[in-house]
Order: C-alpha cells, then sequence, then structure tokens
C-alpha cells in the first residue's frame, strides 16, 4: 500500500517549484491530485508529467486570492474525487523592495494569495477534512522565523502562515483533523532564481538570510509535505517544521 492510496489532495501552486514537486510526488504515492494556479500552461506540464508516470491528476485554473475561486476548488476536487483528504497550500508571491517603496496594493496583492488564499482555502476544505479526518500542509517560510531586509511584507504574510496554522490546530485540537506548517529556507526554484533585490541593497543586510549551506530542492520540500499529509505523521499537530539547511538555527 503507497501512503496516499484512495485519497485525494488539492494543492495550490501546482504550477511550478515546491507545487509541482509535491504534485509529482504525492501523486506517485497514490493520491489523486487537483492542481489548481493561475498559470494554465504550467498546470498542464505538472498533469502531464503526473500522468507519465502513472499518476492521476486533475487541473483548474484559479486564483486563491479570490474566495469564489477557493470554494469552487474545493468543491470541485471532492466532486470529482469523491473526497479530500491532503490541502496543501504551497502557492506564493514574493518580492523583494525597501520598506518606503512598498504600496497599499502590493501588499494587498502578497495577502491575497500568500494569507488569504490559504485562509478561505482551509475553510472551503474543512467540511471536507472533517469527513476524511484529513490534514492540511501550509508553506510559510524561513522568514515566518527570522527577519529578513527588503522583504518586510512577505515575511508579514509568512509569519500570518505560522500562527494561522497554530491557531486552526487550536481550534481543530477535539477533531482529527491536523494542521501544519514547512517553513523552507531557500529553495531552487523559479521564484528564487527570479529573486531581484533593490539596486542599492546593503549587502550586509542580506548575507543573514543566505545559508551557507545550499539551496533545498523542490524534491526535498516536497518529499516533507507527503511525510507530513501521511498518516506516520499522525501525531504532528500544528507544527511550523523547518527545511532550510539551519539557517534559523541560531
Ligand atoms: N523558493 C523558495 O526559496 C521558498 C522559500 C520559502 C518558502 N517558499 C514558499 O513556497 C511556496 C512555493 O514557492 P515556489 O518556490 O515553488 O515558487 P514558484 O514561483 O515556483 O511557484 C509558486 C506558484 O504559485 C502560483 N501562484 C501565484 N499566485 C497565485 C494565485 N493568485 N493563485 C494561484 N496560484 C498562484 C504561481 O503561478 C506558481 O505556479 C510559496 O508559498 C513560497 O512563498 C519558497
Amino acid at each position: 500500500m503507497a501512503r496516499f492510496d484512495g485519497k485525494a489532495a488539492l494543492l495550490t501552486g501546482a504550477a511550478s517549484g515546491i507545487g509541482r514537486a509535491a504534485s509529482i510526488r504525492l501523486a506517485a504515492e497514490g493520491a489523486s491530485v487537483f492542481g489548481i494556479d493561475v498559470d494554465a500552461d504550467g498546470l498542464e506540464a505538472t498533469a502531464a508529467a503526473v500522468r507519465a508516470a502513472g499518476g492521476t491528476m486533475l487541473t483548474q485554473t484559479a486564483d486563491v486570492s479570490s474566495v469564489p475561486d477557493c470554494r469552487r476548488a474545493a468543491a470541485d476536487c471532492a466532486a470529482a474525487f469523491g473526497r479530500l483528504d491532503v490541502l496543501g497550500n504551497i502557492a506564493g508571491v514574493c518580492w523583494q523592495e525597501h520598506f518606503g517603496d512598498a504600496t497599499e496594493e502590493g501588499w494587498d496583492a502578497m495577502f491575497g494569495v500568500n494569507v488569504k488564499g490559504p485562509f478561505f482555502l482551509a475553510q472551503a476544505a474543512l467540511p471536507h477534512l472533517l469527513e476524511s479526518d484529513g490534514n492540511i500542509v501550509n508553506i510559510a517560510s524561513n522568514t515566518a522565523i527570522m527577519g529578513m531586509a527588503y522583504t518586510v511584507a512577505y515575511g508579514a504574510t509568512k509569519g500570518a502562515i505560522a500562527l494561522l496554522t497554530r491557531a486552526l490546530a487550536m481550534e481543530l485540537i477535539k477533531t482529527k483533523v491536523r494542521v501544519n506548517a514547512i517553513a523552507p529556507g531557500g529553495v531552487d526554484t523559479p521564484m528564487t532564481r527570479n529573486f531581484a533585490m533593490p539596486d542599492d541593497a546593503d549587502f550586509d543586510l542580506i548575507r543573514p538570510g543566505i545559508s551557507p549551506r545550499s539551496m533545498s530542492t523542490p524534491e526535498q520540500i516536497a518529499a516533507l509535505i507527503a511525510f507530513v499529509a501521511s498518516d506516520e505523521a499522525a501525531n504532528i499537530h500544528g507544527a511550523v517544521i523547518s527545511a532550510d539547511h539551519g539557517l534559523t538555527a541560531g
């Protein structure tokens, strides 16, 4: 028996990076994956990789910052597969800027994707997760644990995700639903490849956010998502688990 045989997973950000790797990993372990993203072409590429490996994946173009899109995705996943066992809130956006240059529009956009989406997807998925004794895996960041220059709004969203995880875990503690978060450090994905610090950024302020060890691979984070979402992690609830090559150890 594979760990996710007969189970269904709704994964956001499935078109790229960690979301793509998690889709491939969970499907390889037997899950029927329902992947959503704003990037339709990327979603199709992920689904093609899943299907080429013999897995099952449906896709839906959806914007997680839209509450109706969140509700539609949870309902359609449950309808398509007859159940919903795992919600992986993986989609995210990140950009670097001087604090003084941040705008209200940027703040709202970043919180829309990184916080509002996971909050309302969890709300939409919860009735199904209560039926399946399922679980939620949110993707936070090392920036939920340590301050990093030029990413004040992003760090605020990831700090919010860490406490959203713990608060929801407490509210659900008398159920069998588990809620956890993973806090990666740098991961080699398009997000990090597109990092663009302000031209006049002070490297002394950036250095503490870079591990002397290497970045993680998306597959390493996907493997941790699979473990946390599996029954092997039945005792893990309300945790924010670092996977950052020691970046936040000091
Ligand atoms: N890459 C890193 O170093 C790193 C480190 C810590 C945490 N994270 C977090 O990991 C998660 C995945 O990031 P990644 O590195 O795979 O990045 P990525 O850019 O490769 O993938 C992010 C995905 O989210 C999707 N997305 C963006 N806005 C969306 C929206 N409104 N609705 C639906 N989908 C949307 C994008 O289209 C993309 O497919 C993010 O939450 C990110 O903050 C990444």
